[in-house]
């Protein structure tokens, strides 16, 4: 086996092609050579959902996932969430749902899968989608508080 494949990728809808070794993970890929450092590398065991990010209209673990296995897919981050992500955004801002914000890339990815999904203004519900997410200074509250304000937002 070769230590290193050339792979191509549309991120943000740009594609980039670049020799990878074979057992980089998509984060690394994402962040050392396209200075996309908006996914963030919290446990690298696929626990604390700082790497969270879309593949071909899925949110997955940068972490678990290699960057070969992306091979001509579609990638989307917090980069280039754009118009979509412009109300959680905001929300989270209003509630003060961030503080570090080491985990809001991945939370932000999160709860828009939530919301474009269909999720309704349950705040269990939203504990439950984002319990897979990890964040170490808000306490949650305020996270669920965002992303009912949205929901509620667009529903009335
Ligand atoms: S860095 Fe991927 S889940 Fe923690
Ligand atoms: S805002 Fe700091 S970890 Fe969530």
């Amino acid at each position: 086996m070769t230590d290193t494949q050339t792979i191509s990728v549309t991120v943000n809808g740009e594609t980039a092609s670049a020799a990878v070794p074979v057992r980089q993970n998509l984060v690394d890929f994402l962040r050392n050579t396209l200075g996309l450092t908006g996914s963030h590398v919290g446990c690298e065991h696929g626990v604390c959902g700082a790497c969270t990010l879309e593949v071909d209209g899925a949110m997955v673990r940068g972490c678990l996932m290699l960057a070969v296995q992306a091979d001509g897919a579609k990638v989307t981050t917090i980069e280039g969430y754009g118009d979509r992500a412009a109300a959680l955004r905001a929300a989270f801002i209003d509630r003060n749902a961030l503080q570090c914000g080491y985990c809001t890339p991945g939370m932000l990815a999160s709860a828009l899968e939530y919301v474009e999904g269909g999720g309704g203004a349950d705040r269990a519900a939203i504990r439950e989608h984002l319990s897979g997410n990890y964040c170490r200074c808000t306490g949650y509250q305020s996270i669920v508080d965002a992303v009912c304000d949205v929901i509620e937002g667009e529903s009335s």
